[in-house]
């Protein structure tokens, strides 16, 4: 088979890695890739929202099997645009893609077929979530309906700060048009959770799960970034919180996906806030996490392309889903600044000096005149997989300090279970 992954994230570094051992396939193109992507695959340079140039790639060059890794191309129609021309592809289309593409939607969503979530209202105006504060307790969660890169999420801890928040997002449009509409929440406590979930158009199988570590800093401070650290599986997901969210959560989508005609097709990620073997659903996602993917796959011992060509086909009761029992952590290295301004063009050292058994994955890195340099804000994950969570995150931590670059910045607590 001919693949073609789209993205140039750690997640794809990840989805082509793991598409690489698959003996189904024998080229492996991305479009555009990193570095990392490089050593593996052949690399296109387009951009990820040219919908026009990736359809015309993938129609030219025969792809059997294109992946959509970011949702940026799924809010935009890519999945729609490739199967137009009769091309298979693993990933979501515009209108399933909404269930990320606005937060408004998915809540709606939720609150229709019963999927416990957070309460919440909607706002298109301004003063009307100003005046609308009065009615949560603080502190206040008030995020963007649109896409903003994991970053449109304020948690306000006073009224003037919501209000600040709504001013910010509203009028000042930080997120852009992500933010013409808001939503305004209430605040959930507890532990968070990722579930990955494999979706054919009718079942619905979730992956191991994972935990990832949203905030800047360690002890979960700063800002939220796209996720600075993971691990997998999430001891929080017991067998009575398995069996809670299949019966109200899993079972509940399921229900709504039929009634709403909405053939999803990939991966629908499925954020939760967990407390007393309970689940609530944070978030929808159309597709694999980043960092999640980085510890999950490693975890994946059945075929990936064999279980994605049964998604696209409908066929996923079909695949034998077989999972290591060995655990998986990953620790992000960001550029100094991230998630707000970074510089770009570091040349990174040390890469040659990582231990064999653990994984780089990639993601903000370019090849310049033969040398590695950063390329973005999350510059790439460091990840290993071992007997216990613990062991992965040691020979983790042993390694890190080898990759040197100018300002760069990761977590020193990712996967500190006491911690938790
Ligand atoms: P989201 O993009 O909606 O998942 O939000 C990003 C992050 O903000 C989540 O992973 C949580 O850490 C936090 N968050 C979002 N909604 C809430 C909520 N209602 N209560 C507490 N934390 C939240
Ligand atoms: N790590 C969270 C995400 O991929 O959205």
């Amino acid at each position: 088979m001919r693949v073609l992954v789209v993205g140039n994230g750690g997640r794809e570094h990840a989805i082509c890695w793991k598409i690489n051992q698959s003996i189904l396939v024998e080229k492996l193109f991305c479009i555009p890739g990193n570095a990392g992507i490089q050593e593996i695959a052949e690399c296109v340079d387009f951009s990820i929202d040219d919908i026009q140039a990736i359809t015309g790639f993938a129609k030219d060059n025969a792809i059997d099997l294109t992946i959509i890794g970011p949702e940026i191309p799924l809010v935009l129609g890519l999945a729609d645009s490739l199967k137009k021309e009769g091309l298979k592809v693993f990933g979501p289309d515009k209108e399933a893609a909404k269930f990320e593409g606005s937060k408004a939607y998915s809540k709606d969503f939720m609150v229709k077929y019963n999927i416990p979530t957070a309460q919440y209202g909607v706002f298109t105006n301004t003063d009307n979530a100003i005046h609308a504060l009065g009615r949560f307790d603080i502190p206040i969660v008030v995020k963007a309906d649109g896409l903003a890169a994991g970053k449109g999420v304020l948690i306000c801890e006073s009224k003037v700060e919501a209000e600040e928040a709504i001013i910010e997002i509203m009028q000042k449009r930080q997120f852009g048009s992500a933010g013409d509409q808001i939503v305004i929440e209430e605040f959930l406590t507890g532990t968070e959770a990722s579930l990955l979930c494999f979706v054919d158009g009718n079942n619905i199988i979730p992956m191991e799960s994972a935990r990832d570590y949203k905030k800047a800093y360690d002890g979960d401070k700063g800002l939220n970034t796209g996720g600075m650290g993971c691990f997998s599986p999430n001891p929080i997901y017991t067998d009575r919180l398995k069996a809670y969210i299949d019966n109200h959560i899993i079972s509940n989508i399921r229900t709504g996906l039929k009634e709403e005609n909405i053939d999803f097709r990939g991966v629908l990620f499925i954020g939760l806030m967990i407390e007393n073997d309970q689940a609530k659903v944070l978030e929808f996602n159309v597709r694999f996490g980043d960092p999640e993917t980085q510890v999950i796959l490693p975890r994946l011992e059945s075929d990936l392309v064999e279980i994605m060509m049964k998604v696209v086909e409908g066929k996923l009761q079909e695949s034998d889903l077989v999972w290591s029992v060995k655990e998986a952590v990953a620790v992000v290295i960001a550029s100094g600044g991230y998630p707000n301004n970074y510089e770009k063009g570091k040349i990174i050292n040390g890469l040659d000096k990582i231990d064999d058994d653990i994984m780089l994955f990639h993601a903000g890195t370019i090849l310049k005149d033969g040398k590695v340099v950063t390329n973005g804000g999350r510059v790439m994950a460091v990840a290993c997989i071992e007997e216990n969570v613990e062991k992965a995150r040691n020979k983790i931590y042993n390694n890190i300090g080898n990759i040197i670059f100018d300002n760069m910045q990761y977590r020193t607590d990712i996967a500190k279970l006491s911690d938790d």
